[in-house]
């Protein structure tokens, strides 16, 4: 200790000695800490109240040497950082009030230590700040070596932490060991209600993303625990998606953790991750927090909620909680409709999988242009239709993340696409016309349709564009083109590319494995897999592979000359509109509640389209967003009430126009067109 802060420390020591005989009793009661368990590394599980939390006590941000003599064991502590030379005990309150507000890992529970940091050097603790301290019970109070001093009166003991350590503002668990206290970050554990993750995980603290699974589970709903850190962590942390918390679909590798693909044959075969996918390391490079991996149909498959086996299919929170999520992606657009405390869940599309859960949750989703991330490290469907998004409440933070996500440097090559180089402009030459397919549109509730005119209204008036109303199919049947006219050739081949990479680098080495374990027998998959038993490589190889990769970028290419183009004017000459979802009627999870026609199921071809409009990106490289614009209501056969469905929409654009639509997007949040949408039964 030097000699400086010796002083203080005696001159403190008198004035906590002066205290005790002055002060007047401290009035506020806090809740106390309660240890519940330790995690295999060491890590602890404590309540407050009735809140959970982890403390990451195996990865300290800071330790500080500080004069004191506390007990040993985890303690709480708040760091607040202060400005300017008094602080007062309005500054304090206002600062507190600001973090608890912004924060929901924080709370006044948090305040028996607290430690002061002050960007101001020569900085004191007036009296009104000393009082309102020993007000809020707070019983030791460190203040960083910028302090000069503080006023004398206060019921808590204090010391001065003589080296310059920054650490973030907000909640921490301490421990203090040979005058050493070290600060450890905190984790509020949420009860993952709707069941929609498999489970939680949180950061090694290793610096390069590894993570730790989080064993935690509330046995008295049976739902996992998920671990969220304080959004105090990343004050002043200028990453674009700095303490943005996203949810992983169970596809992609995170380092650290088991990637089961939904399927406990796979988890069992597989060891644990030992590198993380690139598309998800840059999230956690741009700061962007990794809460746990969500469920998914089994292996991307497109399976119905009543076709799960291995996973509890997870729930919807609209309406009346019994509504289908779709799939694959369906945990990742059902928990961002579901938790205020998650931002953002990452999913893949080959066929709809963002697309349509997102158009049921009623949250935005997007299936960017082929080839627009790299999959590495991701389980596969088809290499070559696989696409990679985000689902998000807010049109404006989708935005950001999106463009900040998609990096040029992570493009897919043509010797994944089989398509030309990708090219995407930050572009606001934006469309001039409106494609009204008639046989997609109009929406099949009739409730449902004035709210897409409306929109479509707003379109207008924002950009200036007309609507045209065509007829899909029959224009694509009618183009003379011999590959893009051919519906069934551009399908059949699609079904080439979306089965051969998923059955060479999942099928066949499980299936195989499996019988090599267990005396020949298949793997407990869902009905969806069970096929791969009678996978014909006669029309599914690497030759017939590489031939539809040809077919596809003929119809690709006549699409991008055809039907949606570029001008010098418009980097997507039209934006299409169409609906993935269920034009504002109720798909339950359940079978038998679908058929009557109130009702729809997932998937459906409108009866004289070619195609289900879901199919026209896979086939055509295009970029396709859903976009909740509104709701409407049914009167559910499960709760017997009037119940709210989200109603959407979908805009396609040309491959490569995907930031020119992000701009539009943004255009439309910023004229009142778009808005956040709310978690819970109802987007608005
Ligand atoms: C937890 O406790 C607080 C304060 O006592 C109370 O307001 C809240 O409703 C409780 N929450 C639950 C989930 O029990
Ligand atoms: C990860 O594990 C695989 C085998 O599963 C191995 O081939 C590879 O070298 C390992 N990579 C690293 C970075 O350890
Ligand atoms: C959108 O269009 C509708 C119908 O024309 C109109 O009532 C509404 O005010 C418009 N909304 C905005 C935000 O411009
Ligand atoms: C669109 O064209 C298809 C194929 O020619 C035809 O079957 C269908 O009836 C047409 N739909 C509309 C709404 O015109
Ligand atoms: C369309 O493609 C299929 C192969 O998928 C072929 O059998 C059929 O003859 C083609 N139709 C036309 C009109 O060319
Ligand atoms: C595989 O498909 C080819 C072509 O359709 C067919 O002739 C053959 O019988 C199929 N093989 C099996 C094992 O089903
Ligand atoms: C509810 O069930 C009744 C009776 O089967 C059926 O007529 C109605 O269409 C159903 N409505 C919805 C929204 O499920
Ligand atoms: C619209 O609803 C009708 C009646 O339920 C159904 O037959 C049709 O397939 C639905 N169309 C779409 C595109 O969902």
């Amino acid at each position: 200790m030097d000699s400086q802060v010796l002083y203080k420390f005696q001159v403190l020591v008198l004035c906590f000695a002066y205290f005790l005989l002055s002060a007047s009793a401290a009035v506020v009661q806090r809740s106390s800490y309660v240890p519940v368990t330790s995690t295999p590394n060491g890590d602890e599980i404590f309540q407050i109240g009735n809140i959970s939390y982890l403390a990451a006590l195996k990865q300290p941000k800071a330790k500080l040497k500080a004069a004191f003599s506390g007990s040993s064991g985890t303690g709480l502590a708040t760091v607040i950082s202060t400005s300017g030379k008094t602080v007062t005990a309005d500054s304090l309150k206002a600062t507190l009030a600001e973090y608890i507000s912004t924060d929901d890992v924080l709370t006044e529970d948090f305040l028996s230590s607290v430690y002061l940091t002050s960007s101001t050097s020569g900085a004191y603790l007036d009296s009104s700040a000393v009082q309102y301290l020993s007000s809020m019970s707070v019983e030791h109070v460190m203040l960083h070596s910028s302090f000069s001093n503080a006023a004398k009166g206060g019921s808590f003991k204090t010391s001065f932490v003589p080296a310059a350590t920054s650490i973030a503002p907000g909640p921490y668990a301490t421990s203090i060991q040979d005058g050493t206290i070290s600060f450890s970050p905190v984790y509020r554990l949420y009860s993952d209600t709707y069941r929609d993750f498999l489970f939680g995980a949180y950061d090694s603290g290793d610096g390069k993303g590894t993570h730790i699974p989080l064993g935690a589970f509330l046995p008295h709903f049976w739902d996992p625990m998920i671990p969220v850190p304080s959004r105090l962590y990343s004050i002043g942390d200028t990453r674009p998606l700095a303490g943005v918390r996203v949810a992983i679909k169970d596809l992609y590798d995170i380092k650290g953790l088991q990637t089961s693909g939904g399927s406990q044959a796979w988890a069992y075969i597989t060891p644990i991750a030992n590198a993380t996918a690139p598309s998800i390391q840059r999230i956690y490079d741009l700061g962007g927090v990794l809460v746990g991996k969500y469920k998914l149909a089994q292996f991307a498959s497109g399976a119905n909620p009543w076709d799960w086996q291995d996973e509890h299919y997870p729930f919807n929170p609209r309406g009346d909680g019994y509504l289908t999520c779709s799939a694959s992606s369906s945990g990742g657009g059902c928990s961002v409709a579901g938790y205020d405390w998650l931002d953002n869940a990452i999913g893949s599309d080959t066929g709809s999988s963002m697309r349509r859960p997102a158009a049921v949750s009623g949250t935005y989703g997007q299936r960017p242009s082929q080839g627009m991330i790299s999959l590495d490290r991701v389980l596969p469907l088809g290499a070559a239709t696989d696409t990679a998004g985000v689902f998000s409440r807010d049109p404006k933070k989708w935005v950001k993340f999106a463009k900040a996500w998609y990096s040029p440097d992570l493009h897919q090559p043509p010797s994944i696409t089989g398509l030309s180089p990708l090219v995407v402009p930050d572009t606001d030459k934006f469309p001039k016309t409106i494609l009204y397919p008639t046989d997609y549109l109009p929406l099949n509730n009739s409730a449902a349709q004035p709210i897409l005119e409306a929109f479509i209204s707003n379109l207008t008036t924002v950009f200036g564009m007309t609507v045209k109303k065509f007829n899909f199919s029959e224009t694509v049947a009618n183009s003379g083109d011999p590959i893009a006219s051919n519906f069934s050739l551009t399908s059949s081949v699609t079904g080439v590319i979306d089965s051969w990479t998923q059955y060479d680098e999942v099928g066949k080495p499980l299936v195989d494995k499996w019988a090599e374990l267990f005396d020949g027998r298949y793997p407990p998959l869902d009905p969806a897999h069970r096929d791969w038993k009678h996978f014909n490589t006669t029309i599914n190889n690497p030759t017939t592979y590489a031939q539809a990769l040809k077919t596809k970028k003929a119809a690709v290419d006549w699409y991008e000359k055809h039907l949606q183009f570029s001008t010098p004017e418009s980097c997507s000459e039209s934006v299409m509109l169409y609906d993935i979802g269920t034009g504002g009627l109720p798909s339950y999870r359940e079978l038998d509640l679908n058929g009557p026609p109130s009702t729809s199921f997932l998937a459906v071809k409108p009866a004289h389209a070619a195609i289900t409009g879901a199919s026209i990106c896979p086939i055509f490289a295009c970029a396709d967003f859903t976009i909740p614009i509104g709701q409407t209501t049914y009167f559910s056969n499960v709760t017997f009430h009037e119940e709210i469905i989200p109603v959407t929409i979908n805009m396609v654009v040309k491959r490569g126009c995907d930031f020119m639509l992000f701009n539009m997007i943004e255009k439309l949040a910023d004229a009142g067109v778009l808005k956040t949408v709310k978690t819970g039964k109802a987007a608005f």
